[in-house]
């Protein structure tokens, strides 16, 4: 056992309660952060005279030789420490002597983990919307190739209305482009320091916040004491995008196993990306996509977590909120690990463009352009969604397509059928009429695409 404190204990902590307590196993991941910290927090104490510039300068040598020895791996956290902070502060006297012992003036381990905590989640913030934006590129790339890919569109998982490949990944380009804005308002948010806020209620020290807060690259400090060391918006915020992220991401791969079914075969996965069956030697399954499907549900089950931890906390600082990292590591793993296998299976993923077509021509995708056909011919619409009503029933009996229907069989349904009627029914102007922004027609879609394309290279939503 090696703990900061001790002095008002009579006894030995119960080696149980140690254990219990200690949180060295899980937030040694702070280490970086905790010691970026710390070197602010020790410049800003010698700049307000707390410590000497000798004092300041021993101080940064010790961590800044704390940090390299963990990443050579010369030294290793070891488990004895009760947490991150603690194992820090005991090597750094250990190596400088006595001086070490003055790093934690003015601080306390509230406003420090507040710290290591925010400064963790903002990198990984930026580092998940770098990885939303890959996603992106590949998403747009996709839809620039598949202009005139035509698929049916479906509604109730029934075959609706012919679109093309372009649009249906445009509707996931705006689920992760507004996960990615997500990202950026979360960083304008929570980019204020809490170092300084001391146990809850400040310090008497004459401690320069603002120095400390831009040092470590924050807007500012916090402007309340008790907020400061209590506050985990931040990341009950981050774990609501996450979750958002693996909601679409779990939809995404819905599809992706559905269209890379026997049934469907609108794509294929990748070999580089599917997995065997150690029993049927035919199979080929889309194991990533299902497993991304299946880690949303910890994801989610995360931020449950942290909004169920934080409801009952009365200000300040209590120890529940050490619950908040392992779940939220958990997460971000998770998240990245989800991102990063998505995007590569789906620049491998190979689309069956005729499959795709083929089942656009044969679910009566077009019905509502030859009820709007007829519409055009004089006839209201409701007679005229009738009528085509009577002719697809028609046409199932017979086993055919509207568009293979003979004249002759259509005029039977409705006199005001012309020969135009198969051009204005066909998939490619079912397609291509649809210029309502947003639609799926090549002219639109195009403004739309370059939308994007100018979005993603300027680095804007
Ligand atoms: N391990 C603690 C946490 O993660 C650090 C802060 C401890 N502060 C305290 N007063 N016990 O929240």
């Amino acid at each position: 056992m090696a703990q900061l404190w001790g002095g008002r204990f009579t006894k030995e902590t119960d080696q149980r309660v140690y254990d219990f307590n200690a949180s060295i196993e899980f937030d040694k991941r702070l280490l970086n952060e905790d010691i970026q910290g710390s070197l602010a927090h020790v410049k800003m104490l010698a700049a307000c005279g707390i410590l000497t510039e000798e004092e300041r300068d021993r101080i940064i040598q010790g961590l800044n030789s704390i940090r390299d020895d963990v990443r050579a791996g010369k030294l290793s956290i070891e488990h004895r420490f009760e947490d991150v902070h603690s194992f820090v502060e005991a090597n750094l006297i250990d190596r400088i002597g006595d001086v070490g012992k003055k790093l934690h003036t003015g601080r306390s381990r509230n406003d420090q983990v507040a710290l290591d905590m925010r400064l963790y989640v903002r990198s990984q913030v930026i580092e998940t919307e770098g990885l939303i934006k890959d996603l992106l590129q590949v998403i747009l790339h996709t839809m620039e190739e598949n202009l005139e890919t035509y698929m049916p569109g479906f509604t109730h998982l029934q075959k609706a209305q012919p679109i093309t490949l372009a649009h249906h990944f445009g509707a996931y380009f705006e689920m992760f482009r507004r996960d990615r804005s997500r990202m950026k308002d979360i960083y304008e948010r929570m980019n204020y320091c809490p170092l300084g806020a001391g146990a809850l209620a400040g310090t008497t020290y004459p401690l320069d916040r603002n120095m400390t807060a831009e040092l470590l690259g924050f807007y500012g400090p916090t402007l309340n004491s008790m907020d400061s060391v209590s506050d985990r918006d931040y990341v009950i915020e981050y774990l609501s995008a996450l979750a958002t992220i693996m909601m679409h991401l779990s939809r995404f791969s819905e599809e992706i196993i559905i269209w890379n079914s026997n049934e469907y075969q609108f794509v294929e996965i990748d070999d580089a990306f599917s997995t065997g069956s150690s029993i049927m030697p035919q199979k080929k399954n889309p194991d990533i996509a299902e497993l991304v499907r299946g880690k949303t549900g910890r994801v989610y089950g995360a931020l449950m977590s942290i909004l169920t931890t934080m409801k009952g906390i009365p200000l300040a600082y209590n120890k529940d909120m050490q619950e908040d990292k392992e779940v939220t590591f958990d997460a971000i793993d998770t998240v990245k690990d989800c991102l990063t296998l998505f995007t590569g299976m789906l620049t491998t993923l190979k689309f069956k463009k005729d499959r795709m077509a083929k089942s656009a021509m044969n679910g009566f995708t077009n019905a509502t352009d030859a009820a709007d056909y007829l519409v055009k011919k004089g006839v209201p619409f409701r007679d005229s969604h009738g009528i085509i009503g009577r002719l697809v029933l028609y046409c199932i009996e017979k086993g055919k397509a509207i568009d293979e229907l003979s004249l002759e069989e259509l005029k039977a349904h409705c006199e005001l059928f012309e020969e135009d009627v198969y051009d204005a029914i066909s998939l490619k102007t079912c397609v291509e009429k649809r210029l309502t922004i947003g639609g799926p027609g090549p002219e639109e879609m195009k403004k739309v695409i370059r939308t994007y394309r100018e979005a993603l290279e300027d680095g804007k939503q």
